[in-house]
Order: C-alpha cells, then sequence, then structure tokens
C-alpha cells in the first residue's frame, strides 16, 4: 500500500517527479550518555548512547531522473512546499554524496520532507531528517547500479547521516544505540550500531516529551559543542562520558533500571551543568524544566515506580518510564505536568524499530 506521504509528494501541484522516487522514514532519538563536544566532521569526544523513537519520525523521499544539464537540478520541498533555507543542510548532505558518487551529477534530484510532530514544536528535527535523506540517498546510489550490501548500506547511511548532524547516525538504528569508540564496546566514531542483548523492560520504554518551551534555542548544539573546546572541566567530562557509555549499556543488559535511570537522570544535570560552568555560562533549562523535574522525582518517591527523566540541549523534560506503567505516568500528566507545559503541549513516545523504507513508487 502507497504511504500517503508518497502519495501527497505526487500531487504537489506544478512539480514534474521525473523517473523514479524512493523514500524512507526515519525516527528521533533521545541519548541517555550524551554526545558533547567534537571534533572534524562530527567525530564525537565521548560515546554516546541513545533510545530510538517511534512516533516521531521524519519522512523524506526523494524523485530523480537523468539531467541533460551541466548543472543537475536540486530542489528542496518541506510539507509540499518548496523551501530553500530548510533546504541548505540537505544539500549540503548531499554535496557528501557527490563526492563520493560522482555519477550523482548525472541525475537532477528533488527532496521531499515531512515530519509527524508539527516544526518550531520544540522537538529537534535534525537527527531524523538527515537520517531519512541518508538512507533514502543510499537507496538511490544502489539503484543507480552501485552495488551495496545490506550491512554496508546501513553502516554508511549511519556514516552519512553523522556528517549531516551527529546524533542524526544513531536514528539509523532501533532499540538502544551506541556511537563512538568505547573500551568493551564493538562500536566507533563513524558510525552506531545497534546494542544487543539488552533486557526486555527497554524495548518497549515510553518516552513522554514535555514542551516546556519551543521557542527557539539561545545557543545552538553545534555551538554547544565548540564551546567544549575551551571547557575547564572537558577532560573529566569526556572520561566520565565513556565510563557511563560502558555502565548504561552493562545496565541495560542486566536490567537494573533504578540504577539505570538514575545514572540517565545524572547524565542530563551534566550536560546542562557543562552548559552552565563553562567559559561562556548559558542556561537552556526554564524555571518549569526544574519543576517538572521535582515534580517527577516526587512523584517517583511517593508511587515507588521507576519513572525517570532526562534533557537534551533544550528546556524540554523527556520522561522514561516502563511501558507498564503508561497509565498511570499519563494521569500523572496530565494532572500535574501539563501545566507547566507551552499550551500544554506533550507527545507519547515509546522505543521503536527504527527506519522503514516507504511503499509506493512512480
Ligand atoms: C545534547 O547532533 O544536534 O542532543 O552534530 O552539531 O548536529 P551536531 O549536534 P547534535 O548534538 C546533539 C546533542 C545532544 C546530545 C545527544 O543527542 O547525544
Amino acid at each position: 500500500m502507497t504511504d500517503s506521504f508518497i502519495d501527497r509528494c505526487k500531487n504537489i501541484p506544478n512539480v514534474d517527479l521525473g523517473d523514479e522516487l524512493f523514500g524512507w522514514a526515519a525516527p528521533s532519538n533521545i541519548a541517555l550518555v550524551k554526545y558533547w563536544g567534537k571534533r572534524d566532521l562530527q567525530i564525537p569526544q565521548n560515546p554516546s548512547v541513545s533510545l530510538t523513537l517511534k512516533t516521531c519520525e521524519t519522512k523524506t523521499a526523494i524523485s530523480f531522473s537523468q539531467t541533460n544539464s551541466e548543472t543537475p537540478c536540486r530542489e528542496f520541498y518541506f510539507d509540499g512546499t518548496r523551501n530553500d533555507s530548510f533546504g541548505k543542510k540537505a544539500l549540503r548532505l548531499i554535496e557528501f554524496f557527490e563526492r563520493d558518487f560522482p555519477r550523482l551529477k548525472d541525475y537532477d534530484l528533488k527532496v521531499f520532507s515531512e515530519n509527524s510532530f508539527p516544526h518550531s514544536s520544540g522537538i529537534a528535527s535534525s537527527a531524523s531528517s538527515m537520517a531519512s535523506l541518508s538512507l533514502t540517498m543510499m537507496s538511490l546510489i544502489k539503484n543507480i547500479g552501485h552495488s551495496i550490501g545490506q550491512d554496508e548500506f546501513t553502516q554508511k547511511a549511519s556514516h552519512y547521516a553523522r556528517l549531516g548532524s551527529g546524533s542524526a547516525c544513531r536514528s539509523i538504528f532501533g532499540g538502544t544505540v551506541v556511537w563512538g569508540e568505547s573500551a568493551g564496546q564493538n562500536s566507533n566514531n563513524e558510525y552506531a550500531a545497534e546494542v544487543d542483548g539488552v533486557a526486555e523492560i527497554f524495548h518497549s520504554m515510553r518516552d513522554s516529551v514535555l514542551i516546556v518551551s519551543a521557542k527557539e534555542k539561545p545557543v545552538s548544539s553545534t555551538a554547544g559543542h565548540a564551546l567544549m573546546e575551551a571547557h575547564p572541566f572537558k577532560e573529566a567530562r569526556y572520561s566520565n562520558a565513556k565510563l557511563n557509555a560502558t555502565k548504561i549499556i552493562d545496565l541495560m543488559r542486566s536490567g537494573e533500571i533504578n540504577a539505570w535511570g538514575d545514572l540517565v537522570e545524572r547524565e542530563a544535570m551534566e550536560l546542562h551543568g557543562l552548559m552552565m560552568n563553562g567559559p561562556e555560562s548559558y542556561i537552556l533549562m526554564k524555571p518549569n524544566t526544574l519543576e517538572v523535574i521535582n515534580r517527577i522525582r516526587n512523584f517517583r518517591r511517593e508511587k515507588g515506580i521507576p519513572v525517570f527523566f532526562t534533557l537534551d540541549a533544550g528546556p524540554n523534560v523527556h520522561v522514561l518510564y516502563p511501558d507498564e506503567h503508561h497509565a498511570l505516568v499519563v494521569s500523572f500528566i496530565e494532572k500535574e505536568l501539563v501545566e507547566l507545559c507551552e499550551n500544554g503541549v506533550w507527545f507519547d513516545d515509546q522505543v521503536g524499530r527504527g527506519p522503514y523504507q516507504l511503499e509506493g513508487s512512480l
């Protein structure tokens, strides 16, 4: 059955789709051990570990046909409308592919993209969008005659997604994902990999994303990474993060949920601590972020259930808990946390199985 997004691409007025069309959906991910600090093209200073989500995703499709022109056409459409400013990052990523696969220049490409969550909702889309673009480009490269095996396909997709945005390389895989060189893990800096042997409880972990503020952040993640270079605690951070990556994977394999949640919360606090105590101090949390955190900790104490928080580089709070507590936590969110969210907005998500190819062609 054709994906409805593919149908929408086909029906954009006055857009000629060319000969073929491919598409992939890729979900967002939430880091448990944070990638914070990089060198060169998103080579991380420490390993990171994340959960891939299910519902918050980006769909990307690319239509293409052989060109007669010296300068092939590159167009980007977001939500069915031409959008060159959104397209800049996408076109930059396509240039990385062109360097390695020069035959791509023989083709006109039109890129279409859509998020399952509203733009400017406070949920970052760079991971899901770079991951879905990268997978779609890999399908295209296969289609124009490059022979690529299954493992190579996903590793290359992850490698290119990383060139677009570091955390995007983790969105190529489902479940629990590790990226970055780490003692004891078979992982590397070039691309991410799924962590095997994770206990059942983490396969369906819930992530309720509370939008405390949807406003644009005063300091982007890319700028935050750069500020780590002159950070007085950078060496301590990188070595602690290495330890935390190993510890968190061990805890996820043994299923020790409370020790896991404790470590996840300390990682989030460490990330925000680094922002506040760096050479150019800044604060991305809002007063309501702290209030949400306090209420989650009180709720955990009162009910005795494993419900934890993490934060990415922003004010919004990810509430993490096992699926069996979903109904209870949702009623807690509705009673006590929604009032702390901007316009009462929150998204109910959970761990998913990763990207999937979109059905339907021209
Ligand atoms: C705090 O991947 O957005 O979310 O590589 O510059 O695009 P760039 O940065 P990005 O950084 C993510 C930072 C983080 C932690 C994480 O996801 O690991």
